[in-house]
């Protein structure tokens, strides 16, 4: 079986991970983990980008070597990947030889194929902050903003890439491979795209000009520019696996797609005579007040506050619950803590209470049989086998929000079950028929609850790790046969209490609506 092979967009490390970093490294994951359950041998590789202009001067800045300032913020991202639960596999810098190795063997075949030459290249500079400008960097006015300083039309020699050559070869595969980009929407803005004739791609800059960065095989006075460098990262984090190689899927915010991710990269691939990816995921936009959180805005989250103070799991949940994959979300506290409190707090963690509590109270601790099956249960055993399957093929086709959705229903389902059957009262009952449907009630909400949370465990495994453990459960190796409504709590020793998702502290809780006190 080929291996499921998934990446992410590598970072710049010239600023410290935002909440727009933590969602796609959390997306990947998701879908990551989510394959291995369904069997698939995966490969999960994210990293960080390391070379270029920015992080040259914020090391100048520092007065650190810029080896040393990709060092640390590298090593940031890392941390955040730990803190997230992210599962990956591998991680790769784009300083590291193994990387830089590959992309001066691409580079050095496309020459030799004839595919990259070297010609003058003519454009605005800003010496200050010596970049070349676009038309759009222009003020209203056609005058150059002040932070340019003075802005003169120079030529350089560079090299470039026949980008061109190969625009009907892409629109073909495009045309012949009509999910090559999720969401689909999204390729038809690609073909829009490739309606104007591309120009060759320019990918170098001389040396003199920027230090950091990889040199150019066949012309060490130059070294690589921006994208030849980065999006070969996807390769050469496997090109010693055998087999791994084309990734099934990269994952990308849109931004990222459109020329670069969705014409350079296959157009690269395919001149080197590398096999293209299977295709391409696209995310959208965490917004804050309406604009993309960024670091440059200035309105960038930082994830670990949120992860701090609500844990791993809350917060990867509220990512996935919230947004449409390919759509953008506006992020705000409120939201965040109206999810927290109804279907985290409420709904789940309200059950886990109840289950234990109860179970404690009314059989010991341990967990009984059901000896009696009736429409109550029938009907949740019913929905439970609906919500399985719908859960998994919305997984399938990335519908994450709108499978965690018919999750919280099963569990809103499982809680109105308790409600009806009333165990507190079933309780206080010496009846033999109500011992029996107290066991039976006791029986049926361990098995919901167990099964409700093996679902969703690619979004929240620590909750339910923790989960299976109070409930004295071993989870078996093979996902799919764990979601079949079954026996395997009976006689199970649970533990009396679990503290899931706390109350947020009153300053947060200002927010949000306090929960409603229940059974
Ligand atoms: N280094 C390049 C990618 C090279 S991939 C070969 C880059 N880096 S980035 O740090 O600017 O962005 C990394 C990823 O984070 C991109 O996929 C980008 O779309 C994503 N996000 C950055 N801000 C975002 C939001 N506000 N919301 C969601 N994701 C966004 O681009």
């Amino acid at each position: 079986m080929k291996p499921f092979y998934i990446t992410t967009a590598i970072d710049y490390v010239n600023g410290s991970p935002h909440l727009g970093h933590a969602y796609e490294k959390v997306l990947t994951d998701v879908i990551a983990r989510f394959r291995r359950q369904m069997g698939d041998q995966v490969r999960f590789v994210t990293g960080t980008d390391e070379h270029g202009q920015k992080v040259q001067a914020s090391a100048r800045k520092l007065g650190v070597p810029p080896q040393q300032f990709v060092d640390q913020v590298s090593a940031e991202f890392r941390q955040m990947l730990t803190r997230l639960e992210i599962s990956n596999d591998d991680f790769i810098r784009t300083t590291e030889e193994r990387h830089k190795k590959v992309v001066r063997d691409i580079l050095q075949r496309l020459f030799d194929k004839g595919e990259i030459y070297k010609a003058e290249y003519r454009g605005f500079y800003s010496t200050r902050q010596e970049q070349f400008l676009q038309e759009k960097d222009r003020l209203p006015d056609g005058s150059w903003p002040e932070i340019f300083g003075e802005v003169t039309e120079i030529t350089e020699s560079n090299y470039f890439f026949k980008l061109r050559s190969y625009q009907e070869w892409l629109v073909d595969f495009l045309n012949k491979n009509e999910n090559f980009i999720f969401p689909s929407y999204r390729q038809k803005q690609v073909l829009e795209f490739l309606k104007e004739p591309l120009n060759d791609l320019c990918i170098s800059r001389p040396r003199e000009r920027l230090e950091w960065g990889i040199p150019l095989p066949f012309d060490e006075k130059y070294v690589t520019y921006v994208w030849f460098d980065a999006l070969v990262n996807y390769y050469s984090a496997v090109v010693d696996l055998p087999g791994v190689w084309p990734a099934t899927y990269h994952v990308i915010g849109k931004d990222i797609l459109v020329p670069p991710h969705a014409v350079y990269w296959p157009i690269m691939l395919h001149a080197a005579g590398i096999p293209v990816p299977q295709g391409i995921i696209a995310h959208g936009w965490w917004l804050q007040r309406g604009a993309k959180m960024s670091k440059s805005t200035g309105n960038a989250l930082n994830p670990l506050d949120l992860v701090t103070e609500f844990g791993a799991d809350a917060f990867r949940y509220f990512l996935i619950r919230e947004m449409n994959v390919g759509q953008d979300s506006d992020f705000t506290r409120e939201q965040f803590l109206v999810r927290y409190n109804s279907e985290l707090a409420n709904n789940l963690g309200n059950l886990v209470n109840r289950t234990l509590n109860m179970t404690t109270r009314f059989a010991g601790g341990v967990l009984p049989a059901a000896d009696v099956n009736e429409d109550l249960e029938r009907s949740l055993q019913e929905l439970w086998a609906k919500t399985r399957d719908e859960f998994i093929a919305l997984c399938e086709g990335f519908q994450f929000h709108t499978a965690l959705e018919r999750a919280m229903a099963f569990l809103t389902e499982t809680n109105a079950y308790v409600e009806k059957r009333a165990p507190w009262k079933l309780g206080k009952s010496t009846e033999a028929k109500d011992q029996a449907l107290l066991r039976t009630s006791l029986a049926t909400m361990a098995e919901a609850l167990r099964l409700a949370v093996a679902l969703i465990q690619h979004v929240t495994p620590a909750t339910t790790k923790k989960i299976n453990a109070v409930l004295g459960y071993t989870a078996g190796a093979t996902w799919r046969d764990e979601l079949n409504w079954g026996s395997r709590l009976n006689g199970s020793k649970v533990e009396p209490a679990l503290v899931l998702f706390p109350r947020p502290t009153p300053p947060a809780l200002e927010a949000g609506k306090p929960a409603p006190k229940k059974g």
